[in-house]
């Protein structure tokens, strides 16, 4: 709708004249009732033009609790605005917004959230509409140590204005320690939209959010006690995967199965000590962090990131090291060297291949960002389970460049937070992987390595819900004897009568690998007949190749099966997951 039609304009005279005409047929009362639908209509139009529409995009969350501070943040100020998820939103609808603000995640390698999906693609197909009168700005979230920096924030921003959008407030990409960025940008943005739109003193503080508050988040994580510690692989095994639980007795904190619990971890004494030993710093040395003093010394170990590189954070330090050999990487055209330099090193590796004369404590912290939560897919429910919450974590260890390296937060969990001692916690919700509401509905879960742990999860909630749909669980991992995850639970579910089929592909116990997906084409026309009678399909484990080679494989199955073309085929796993049967947890 267009906003310009010039205030008190005269009316031609022809108007006029009809007008005139009109009125002098009409009798008082109809001329009283035209004039209270006429300002009905005008205040509905003002209202819809001073609408502000906050559109979020997310995979694990981030993205909705920033959406939902915005828009306490505008209400507070005055503003009629609403929140939309991009998952449920249509184009038709964005099309009728005036003022837009979008907060949208990065994922996978440059790919929107899972459930953004769709949504993206429809806004950057050709056919998409012309929105010549939306004011908008844009917050990327996302994470500098990835290649594609907030590719999906940049592509929303670059395509608004290519189709005709009017940019109000630019645009905000914000790193994994993103709280003074968003405050920046909501501030600004929010200032912008008021100049332009009418605001309702007498709407301020009402604070309309559209779902309940979360008693613990990022900025309010809840101190829960490691309860209990196992290693779940044998002896000889090559891997370290531990179950653990942790105390929630008193906390008040509650999750869904298909969650994930964020932990804040901090970092090993050693690497903390070797930075030291490196940089001759002295560990008592006072540094401040956004209007916080600390020692050196906790400030590497317990707020910062020492071990994350990425491409911003070489720029800024190059700014004080001034090497030449580093300007040279970074200003290769060919970025796959900087990015070669980059894999399996860290901070130490920087300071001593291109040292920094002029580095000090203050300004090696300025350089640094704050260490970000790690998720974990959460391997319990809360109806089975109500004063704890269980992980299942594959614990990262290699050697890279000469030097073994270790995880930060799998090793915290696995060697450096002792039993009985609190870790801070939070849940993020994730709406997009759930059982379903039908409790007949069958379930296809398949979930190698640590993808096993939302589905011990949906299986202790299923339990405790007598529910009366059939399950059946694809799992995978190197050996038999080592590396069956709670083989005991998964082996007791089925003699009960719960788990109605398991399938176990363990890649390392003959010559040729043998993966899940090898084992769901050996089932296919089960598969597809379970699919067929309304089964849900979860994945969750590996993204960058598991999730990928399962696609394709569930692909294969239904053309096959189904007798189909790739392309039908493709439209039939649209179809499930447009109807949300076909979830994923991938990392
Ligand atoms: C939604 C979600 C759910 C998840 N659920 C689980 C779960 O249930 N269980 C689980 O174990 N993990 C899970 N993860 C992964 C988890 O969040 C962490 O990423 C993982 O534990 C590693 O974190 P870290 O701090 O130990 O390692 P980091 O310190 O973050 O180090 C990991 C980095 O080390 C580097 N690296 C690792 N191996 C090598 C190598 N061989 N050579 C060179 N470089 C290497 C890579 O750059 C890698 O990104 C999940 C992630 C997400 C997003
Ligand atoms: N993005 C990430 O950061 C990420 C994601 C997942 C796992 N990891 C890391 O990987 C380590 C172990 O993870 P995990 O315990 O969850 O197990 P995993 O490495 O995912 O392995 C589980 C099983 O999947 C098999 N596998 C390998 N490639 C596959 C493919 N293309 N399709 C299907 N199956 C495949 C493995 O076989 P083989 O090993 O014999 O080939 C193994 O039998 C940890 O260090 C973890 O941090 C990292
Ligand atoms: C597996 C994985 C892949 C990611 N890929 C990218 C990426 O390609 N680019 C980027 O900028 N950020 C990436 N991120 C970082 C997320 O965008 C960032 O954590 C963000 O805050 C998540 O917001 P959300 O919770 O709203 O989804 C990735 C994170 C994970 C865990």
């Amino acid at each position: 709708m267009s906003n310009n039609f010039p205030k008190n304009t005269p009316l031609s005279s022809s108007v006029s004249e009809k007008l005139a005409s009109l009125f002098s047929e009409m009798q008082a009362d109809e001329i009283n009732w035209l004039r209270e639908h006429l300002n009905a209509l005008a205040q509905k139009a003002a209202d819809k033009a001073s609408e502000l529409l906050i559109l979020y995009g997310t995979e694990s969350g981030n993205a909705e609790s920033l959406a939902e501070q915005t828009l306490e943040k505008a209400n507070k100020l005055g503003f009629k605005a609403k929140i939309s998820n991009m998952a449920e939103i249509s184009l038709a609808t964005l099309k009728k917004a005036d003022n837009l603000l979008v907060i949208v995640s990065t994922w996978g390698e440059g790919d929107p959230p899972e459930t953004a999906a769709d949504f993206y693609e429809a806004f950057m197909a050709d056919s998409a509409p012309k929105l010549d009168s939306i004011n908008y700005s844009v917050l990327a979230l996302g994470d500098t140590s990835y290649e594609h920096f907030c590719k999906i924030g940049k592509d929303f921003d670059a395509r608004l204005e290519s189709l005709g959008g009017n940019r109000l407030f630019e645009r905000k990409d914000c790193d994994v320690d993103f709280d003074d960025d968003f405050a920046e940008w909501s501030d600004g943005a929010l200032k912008a939209f008021s100049s332009v739109l009418t605001l309702d003193s007498n709407n301020s503080s009402v604070s309309k959010t559209t779902k309940t508050a979360v008693k613990y988040s990022r900025k309010n994580p809840c101190q829960s006690e490691l309860s209990e510690r196992i290693n779940l692989n044998g002896t000889g095994s090559a891997k370290e995967t531990m179950h653990l639980e942790f105390d929630l007795s008193g906390t008040g904190l509650t999750y869904e199965a298909g969650d994930s619990l964020a932990v804040q971890p901090k970092n090993s004494d050693e690497l903390v000590s070797t930075l030291l030993e490196t940089t001759q710093f002295d560990p008592s040395t006072s540094v401040s962090i956004k209007d916080e003093t600390y020692s050196l010394g906790e400030a590497l170990k317990s707020v910062l990131d020492i071990t994350t590189l990425s491409v911003p954070f070489l720029t800024r330090y190059n700014a004080i090291a001034n090497n030449q050999a580093l300007a040279g990487l970074l200003d290769d055209e060919d970025k796959s060297n900087i990015q070669n330099y980059i894999n399996g090193r860290d901070l130490i590796d920087v300071l001593i291949d291109y040292p920094a004369k002029e580095l000090t404590a203050q300004s090696l912290v300025d350089l640094l960002r704050k260490l970000p939560p790690r998720l974990y897919s959460i391997a319990s429910s809360q109806k089975a389970n109500p004063d704890s919450v269980h992980l299942t974590v594959a614990v990262v260890r290699y050697e890279t460049h000469g030097r073994e390296r270790e995880g930060v937060c799998s090793t915290f969990l696995a060697n450096r937070l002792d039993l009985d001692t609190t870790a801070d916690v939070f849940v993020t919700p994730n709406k997009n992987f759930k059982l379903p509401e039908n409790t007949d509905a069958p379930i296809i879960m398949v979930g190698p390595g640590t993808g096993i742990a939302p589905f011990r999860a949906f299986m202790q909630e299923r339990k405790a819900l007598g529910a009366k749909g059939k399950n059946w669980l694809f799992f995978g991992d190197q050996h038999f004897i080592t590396d069956f995850l709670y083989q005991a639970e998964w082996q007791a579910y089925q003699k009960e009568g719960l788990l109605n089929k398991i399938d176990l592909a363990f890649s390392r116990d003959q010559k040729e690998k043998v993966y899940v997906q090898d084992k769901m084409l050996a089932n296919a026309s089960e598969l597809y007949a379970w699919l067929e009678s309304g089964a849900y399909f979860y994945v969750c484990g590996d993204a960058s190749r598991m999730a990928h080679d399962v696609d394709k494989a569930l692909h294969q199955i239904v053309q096959e099966q189904a007798g189909l073309s790739e392309e039908a085929a493709a439209e039939y796993i649209k179809k499930m997951k447009s109807e949300k049967r076909y979830l994923r947890d991938v990392y």
